[in-house]
């Protein structure tokens, strides 16, 4: 049923005729989490395909949109309590705790999350929060690198970008070769792949506003990630959705922190400059 119905919906994509898949606006709504009302539409960045970068919380449904509005029924303010408890949890031989050093994250942490990917020169590559806490686990803990996806890992960094909440995302492409990695994270974004020979331009840039499987299609912001999912329903990582996106191609999925995904990542985030970190978003 879910292969045919998405092969139905990815013709109507290409055909793109008055006949195609149904349009929608995005809504035009303000959205306000703790009495900080957050930057969900602005001005796109120059050598931008927009004039408007969209967050994705403005194409879902009124009780999706209220849900997140309110931190006490989002629930994905659990992964934030649960981040927190590992943040404050003794792990690794060096008998550390992430607040051994950084102390309380609400400071240590402040904004911080907003501004990745970062270069790392050390690993001559991007690293996103999940890297930089795999960075700290094995250099300052004598801990184990965590597994993609796990609970932890997933609750961890919902807690860190959580201490951006309402901060404009940035990404700073000067340092090292970010730019090389946005370069080639453009390439992919354009690249058709799968059986069903789509890029992520396809459904997210030409068919922006418009119905696939009951879903309306955004512009594919990241800035609510690790975002709580009703149809998982769990939080979900950034990675996750990016392979989800690649599968319902049918294309084979790249491995959580590729090179192929980091500079998609890099590129993405470049993609929603300016939109407030949502996290923990809370999407269909
Ligand atoms: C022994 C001290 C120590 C412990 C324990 C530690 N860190 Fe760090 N952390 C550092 C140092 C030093 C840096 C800066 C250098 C670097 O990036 O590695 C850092 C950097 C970071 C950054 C990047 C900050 C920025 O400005 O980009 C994050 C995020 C972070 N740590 C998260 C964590 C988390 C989560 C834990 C627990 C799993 C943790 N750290 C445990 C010492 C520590
Ligand atoms: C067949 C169409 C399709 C393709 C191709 C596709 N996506 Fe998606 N994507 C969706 C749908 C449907 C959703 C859920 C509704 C929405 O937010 O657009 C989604 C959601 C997302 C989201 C989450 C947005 C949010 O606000 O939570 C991101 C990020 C994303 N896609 C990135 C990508 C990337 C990167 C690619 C290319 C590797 C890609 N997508 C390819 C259909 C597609």
């Amino acid at each position: 049923m879910r292969r045919l119905s998405l092969a139905l919906a990815a013709g109507l994509l290409a055909m793109s005729s008055p006949l195609g898949a149904a349009f929608a606006d995005p809504v035009d709504d303000k959205l306000i989490i703790d009495d900080k009302e957050m930057i969900t539409r602005t001005k796109a960045p120059e050598g931008h395909p927009f004039e408007e970068v969209l967050s994705g919380w403005l194409f879902r449904e009124a009780e999706t949109r209220a849900t997140e509005a309110d931190s006490f029924a989002n629930p994905g303010m659990l992964a934030v309590e649960r981040g927190q408890e590992i943040w404050n949890t003794v792990d690794g031989t060096a008998g550390k705790s992430c607040a051994s050093c950084h102390e309380d994250a609400s400071v240590s942490m402040k904004d911080i999350g907003a501004r990745y990917p970062k270069w790392d020169a050390k690993a001559n590559k991007p690293i996103n929060i999940e890297l930089q806490i795999d960075k700290c686990r094995t250099e300052n803990m004598g801990a184990e690198a965590y597994k993609f996806d796990a609970e932890e890992q997933v609750a961890l960094t919902t807690y860190i970008k959580h201490q951006s909440l309402g901060t404009p995302v940035s990404v700073d492409l000067k340092q090292g070769e970010m730019q090389t990695w946005w370069n080639k994270g453009k390439d992919l974004y354009y690249t058709r792949m799968g059986q069903l020979n789509l890029s992520c331009s396809n459904c997210h840039e030409n068919s922006m506003g418009k119905f696939i499987r009951a879903d309306h299609l955004s512009q594919g912001q990241v800035n609510g990630f690790p975002t709580y999912r009703f149809s998982a329903p769990a939080m979900v990582s950034l990675h996750n959705r990016f392979r989800g996106c690649i599968r319902d191609t049918r294309a084979e999925m790249p491995k959580a922190f590729s090179d192929d995904l980091m500079a998609l990542e890099v590129y993405v985030t470049w993609r929603g400059l300016g939109l407030s970190v949502e996290t923990p978003a809370v999407r269909q």
